[in-house]
């Protein structure tokens, strides 16, 4: 009897756990294939429920289903740190006093450093706080082509090479999205100036589009696997971007096999049609002009709202695409808040500082260095001079949207005194830029005489000068909103550092910007160093690079011309760039940066690649594994660098290809590969390369395809695109 009652009460007992498991929905087990948790809390939603998470419901977010656990989704700038929180539905800081973050070196930092080890390390950080933030979306990290020095956002982006950026952004978004925060990689696409950003109608080729422009998202898409990526403002082909057919359904998602969310850019939606048919997933911001204006219709009226569900309750719509959609966002949800693995993030932790300090240290570009005027020894010199704005105004503040609230920064002025010691650095501002805001541009009534003269003063009796200017982060510069006007150094500079060198030989110029600038001084000024934005280690890491504790191994990302017109989408006039007001033809086609410049015989005043160290480096004659290839083969490029000097250092080896004969345009060179090597004075390092002979083709135009031609090919192994050093040639069959 007893025991009767007892194996009835197992029987009730397992019946129960069977029934309680057939209940336990299968999105919420996070064993259960995505796939699988998409299918079945599709099926638990409803049709309002669904559209409800197509569009955004605060200015960083979009609903989820709170009935059935599914949580909201929060985004958040941006590419060099994470955001302040802002109110509900401005723009404006909501006064948090627990949201200061680590800024990380600007992403054209990172791409001179031609390391992409440095960019898994600056994902994984910057992912690490966006986790701790509670972020499911990072608005970056941004990979549009420098295609001209005026574009006010360069410095979010990383150059001009599709090769170069494609190789740094995968680490990058592999780095953060191990965190279990997604990456939304910006802006797709041909977002490459901010003047008319929000309607220009970029007119470009098939070709340019597929080697200049896509390179980079796809490889973010295929081998980063990023789960969100931005429409850009801008229209292609008359089609904006946050809706365009070709560039979401077609390249996108079909070719590409993108799985992810498309999220707009904020105030990049213009109607309902488009977005529900072309590819839109996450409407954000509409009614929002970039960073100026706050939301004017509520979010039931966004185009992926209201109008959206009436269209699919009148069946104008096919549920299809909405499932699509919501299918996606779901997806991105369980990769990352509803992942049981997601880790739990650090923020402004040690390990952040010590990733900002070496990725702007192996960033840092020497352009120029005569006569070894650096490194500076501590002790060298009783008295040092220095001299600009840059060397003590914030530099993370400003810009647009990649603006931070940083925990803290160490200024260069800082940094040198700290090195240096207090007496033997003196400071003097020089020139006055006024305030950063927004889409504003302010200019001071500060005596700008009276500021030169103090400089002068003070550089007269120094054994040194450290000008430390440049650009910043106010509109017309560095800046969201719009482009720069000229390449001239703004401010009054280029007559400060000329009065300074009336009473100074020693002057060297530190510019911090994410933009090339013209140098009329060039020629009297012995040493040159491009900084960036470097961030919160920003100090730290320059004078660690001047005083020679650090050599210098950063390489510039893209090429700066000596003139404006040496540029080549500025060389065809108004309708190339900035546009006649409605379109803009990409009259350059593929001649972008360096593959202009070499192509056109023009000299760039520094070429893309170049960099100098506190030491030098010897190339090896290079050998191959064959000299005859076919094109699914690869080559087996193997040389060695030896360090000439006294000093350890890192050397970037740049492996160019140069088609020798080809039936259409191609440029004299383009990147096909790169590697970093640390090597101690006095010692070689072997270098192998493979090369895929396949990645060496022309994007055709007519047959759409990929060509490689039979033929001649020479493989330049360089120091710069201009400071080739070794070559080899192969035939390709
Ligand atoms: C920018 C994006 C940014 C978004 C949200 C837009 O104006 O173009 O890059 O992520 O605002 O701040």
């Amino acid at each position: 009897m007893k025991n009767g009652i007892i194996n009835f009460g197992i029987i009730c007992l397992l019946l129960c756990s069977i029934f309680v498991k057939a209940q336990k929905p299968i999105y919420l087990d996070v064993n259960q294939p995505i796939e699988k948790r998409i299918e079945n809390a599709l099926s638990l939603m409803t049709l309002e429920e669904k559209v409800q998470m197509c569009h955004a419901q605060s200015k960083f977010s979009s609903k989820g289903v709170p009935r059935l656990g599914i949580p909201e989704v929060w985004t958040d700038d941006g590419p060099h740190g994470i955001r302040e929180e802002v109110f509900w539905d401005k723009w404006s800081g909501a006064g948090w006093t627990n949201d200061s973050c680590t800024a990380f070196p600007a992403l054209t930092c990172l791409a001179a450093s031609f390391n992409p080890q440095m960019a898994l390390i600056y994902g994984k950080a910057i992912g690490e706080e966006a986790r701790y933030r509670n972020k499911t979306v990072l608005l970056g990290p941004g990979v549009n082509i420098y295609r001209t020095p005026l574009n006010g956002r360069n410095f979010e982006y990383m150059g001009e090479d599709p090769y170069l950026s494609s190789r740094m952004v995968v680490p990058y978004i592999q780095g953060v999205q191990q965190n279990g925060v997604a990456v939304c990689v910006k802006h797709f696409a041909l977002n490459n100036q901010e003047e008319n950003r929000m309607s220009i109608n970029v007119k470009v080729s098939d070709r340019a589009l597929r080697e200049i422009y896509l390179p980079a998202f796809k490889a973010a898409v295929e081998e980063g696997k990023a789960w969100s990526i931005m429409g850009s403002y801008n229209q292609f082909r008359g089609e904006h971007c946050c809706h365009n057919d070709l560039l979401l359904n077609k390249i996108l998602k079909t070719e590409w096999k993108f799985d992810g969310v498309v999220i707009s850019d904020w105030g990049g939606v213009h109607n309902t049609d488009q977005s529900a048919n072309n590819g839109l997933d996450l409407e954000m911001g509409t009614s929002t002009n970039g960073l100026t204006t706050n939301g004017t219709s509520s979010y039931s009226e966004y185009y992926l709202a209201d109008p959206f569900l009436k269209g699919l309750k009148s069946g104008k719509y096919n549920e299809q695409l909405l499932n699509d959609k919501v299918s996606r966002i779901l997806r991105l949800i369980f990769r990352t808040t509803m992942s049981a693995d997601r880790p739990f993030g650090k923020f402004v932790s040690p390990e952040h500082s010590e990733a900002a300090l070496k990725i702007a240290e192996e960033g840092i570009v020497l352009l120029k260095n005569e006569k070894q005027f650096f490194p500076i020894p501590v002790g060298k010199y009783q008295k040092i001079a220095v001299i600009g704005e840059n060397a003590t105004r914030s530099l993370v503040i400003g810009g647009g949207s990649s603006s931070l609230k940083v925990a803290y920064e160490v200024s260069p002025l800082q940094g040198l005194i700290k090195k240096y010691g207090k007496d033997h650095i003196i400071y003097s501002q020089g020139y006055i830029s006024g305030k950063s805001e927004y889409g504003k541009e302010f200019s001071s009534d500060a005596n700008v005489d009276s500021l030169i003269n103090s400089a002068v003063e003070i550089a007269r009796n120094a054994d040194v000068v450290l000008f430390i200017g440049g650009l910043n982060k106010n509109h017309f510069q560095d800046a969201e909103g719009s482009d720069r006007k000229t390449l001239d150094l703004p401010f009054g500079q280029n007559k400060l550092i000329s009065a300074l060198l009336n009473v100074n030989k020693n002057v060297a110029v530190i510019l911090c910007s994410g933009n090339a600038v013209s140098m009329p001084w060039i020629n009297k000024i012995p040493a040159i160093v491009q900084n960036w934005y470097l961030g919160s280690e920003a100090g730290n890491a320059i004078t660690n690079v001047l005083s020679g504790d650090i050599n210098p191994s950063g390489k510039l990302p893209f090429s700066f011309p000596k003139k404006l017109d040496d540029n080549a989408a500025l060389s065809f006039g108004q309708l190339s760039y900035p546009g006649d007001g409605t379109n803009e033809e990409y009259k350059e086609g593929i001649l972008v940066g360096y593959r202009w410049f070499d192509t056109k015989k023009i000299a760039p005043l520094f070429a893309f690649g170049h960099g100098l160290s506190y030491t030098s480096f010897e190339y090896s004659k290079p050998v191959t594994n064959k000299t005859k290839y076919g094109k699914e083969e690869s080559v087996k490029l193997i040389f060695s660098i030896k360090n000439i000097g006294k000093v350890k250092g890192a050397e970037v080896a740049q492996i160019y290809i140069s088609d020798n004969k080809s039936t259409v345009i191609r440029p004299l060179k383009e990147l096909k590969a790169f590697k970093k090597m640390n090597i101690e004075a006095n010692q070689s390092r072997q270098v192998e390369i493979s090369l895929p002979v396949k990645e060496w083709g022309f994007f055709n135009d007519k047959t759409q395809n990929w060509e490689v031609e039979s033929g001649k090919y020479t493989i330049l192994i360089g120091s710069s695109s201009a400071d080739i050093r070794q070559r080899v040639s192969v035939q390709v069959n």
